[in-house]
């Protein structure tokens, strides 16, 4: 039998050394890779989120604008120009009003007109969510919406 080497060898032999060399470089390109996995996670996580956000601006719309004919434009007239009731699809109707203040304006209505409350809460037949898309719709008229300084009287005033 060969005589066994002394000192630190005895410790770590050759193939142990190889051994732990092997699981050190396995480990580090598995860090590395982590490493660079988490950036394009974010940068692809995010697109993910943008698809996500941009279906449901979408579909909101969609159910938005059916919601809007069906209980709006009797009174508003079709996509908002105006009727008995102010033209909502106007420049100056939309930078008057902010998102929050037109779902609370929708859900609790005006009193003495007969623009009556829509929120189930205030007796009317819309959820949140419903208003929500119903504003929505109307905010995605707003890029094109014509100049209607009268909105209040309607598209007939203004010629
Ligand atoms: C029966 C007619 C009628 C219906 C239906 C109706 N409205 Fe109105 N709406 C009015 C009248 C009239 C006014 C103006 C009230 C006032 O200020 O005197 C008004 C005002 C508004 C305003 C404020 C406009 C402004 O000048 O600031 C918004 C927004 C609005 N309605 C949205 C809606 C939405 C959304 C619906 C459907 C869910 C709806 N209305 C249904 C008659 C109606």
């Amino acid at each position: 039998m060969a005589e066994r080497p002394s000192g630190l060898r005895d410790f770590e032999p050759a193939w142990l050394a190889r051994s732990l060399d092997r699981y050190l470089s396995v480990g580090l390109v598995f860090m590395a890779a982590l490493i660079a996995a988490f950036p394009i996670y974010r940068i692809r996580e995010s697109g993910l989120r943008a698809d996500a956000a941009r279906e449901q601006q979408v579909n909101d719309v969609a159910a938005g604008t059916s919601l809007f004919s069906t209980g709006c434009a009797s009174c508003h007239g079709a996509a908002g120009t105006g009727g008995t009731a102010p033209t909502l699809n106007s420049k100056q109707f939309f930078a008057s009003i902010t998102d929050p203040q037109m779902a609370v304006l929708i859900s609790t209505g005006v009193p003495g007109s007969s623009m009556s409350a829509w929120s189930q809460e205030f007796g009317g037949t819309l959820t949140a969510d419903q208003i929500r898309q119903i504003v929505t719709y109307l905010r995605s008229l707003e890029p094109t919406a014509p100049s209607v300084p009268d909105w209040r009287t309607g598209k007939k005033a203004s010629g």
